[in-house]
């Protein structure tokens, strides 16, 4: 399916991805994949010109026109530096029509296996492990606890400054999880050989640190 060497990590919003992502790959020298930026992309260009967010067939057009260029912490769109406006509550909740999208996820998909042609990736998301790249190197599926979940998501929004209540987060959370399990096309889960992290107790570095072990075993193990 590709040259690079691939390791997933998929999991709900807040179980840790992100930052667990973005270490992983600097420790391993891997490039970072952010699937969710592109989801949001998608949506807040839709949100943007207006483009119907219920149509399959226009969000799916839509999403052949972008042009994406994606770094670890920023994302340019068509030229343009869309780091901060894809991260809104409004673009937050929006994801979800590009999320059920069929014809979306076929084309982030192809975004997606492009990448891992060119490099070894550690990417994130929320299908990475089942639908995209089933042969991965190794499959990680982080989760935690609704209410830490919640916590460090409110901690991030407060972060950058804008007013939130934790019950809004909460409520947001359970429901954007429950969609992501619950949808027809690439549900939310664990792949059957991915190993499940908890990370409600563990500290970053911990999480890292035992990601890492495991992904150097496998290299190695590839390689002898
Ligand atoms: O991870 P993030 O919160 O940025 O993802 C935004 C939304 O994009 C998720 O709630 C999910 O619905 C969707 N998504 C997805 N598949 C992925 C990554 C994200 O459906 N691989």
């Amino acid at each position: 399916m590709g040259r690079g060497r691939v390791v997933t990590l998929d999991g709900p919003a807040g179980a840790g991805k992100s930052t667990v992502a973005r270490l992983l790959a600097e420790v391993l020298g891997f490039r970072l994949l952010d699937t969710g930026a592109m989801y949001r992309v998608v949506t807040l260009a839709a949100l943007e010109r207006g483009v119907d967010l219920e149509s399959d067939a226009a969000l799916g057009a839509l999403a052949r026109t972008l042009v994406l260029e994606l770094e670890p912490g920023r994302a340019r769109v068509n030229g343009r530096d869309v780091t901060t406006a894809i991260r809104t509550v409004e673009v937050t909740r929006a994801s979800r029509h590009a999320a059920d999208s069929p014809s979306v996820r076929a084309v982030l998909r192809d975004w997606q296996r492009a990448a891992a042609r060119e490099h070894d990736l550690v990417t994130e998301g929320r299908d990475q492990g089942t639908v995209v790249f089933p042969d991965a190197l190794c499959k990680f599926y982080l989760e935690a606890s609704d209410e830490e979940r919640a916590r460090r998501r409110a901690a991030e929004i407060a972060a950058r400054g804008e007013p939130v209540a934790f019950q809004v987060v909460l409520h947001d959370i359970r429901e954007r999880d429950a969609r992501d399990r619950s949808r027809a096309i690439a549900p939310m889960k664990p792949a059957a050989d991915a190993i499940v992290v908890d990370t409600t107790a563990l500290g970053i570095d911990e999480v890292v640190n035992q990601l890492a072990a495991v992904v150097r075993a496998r290299l190695a193990a590839a390689s002898s």
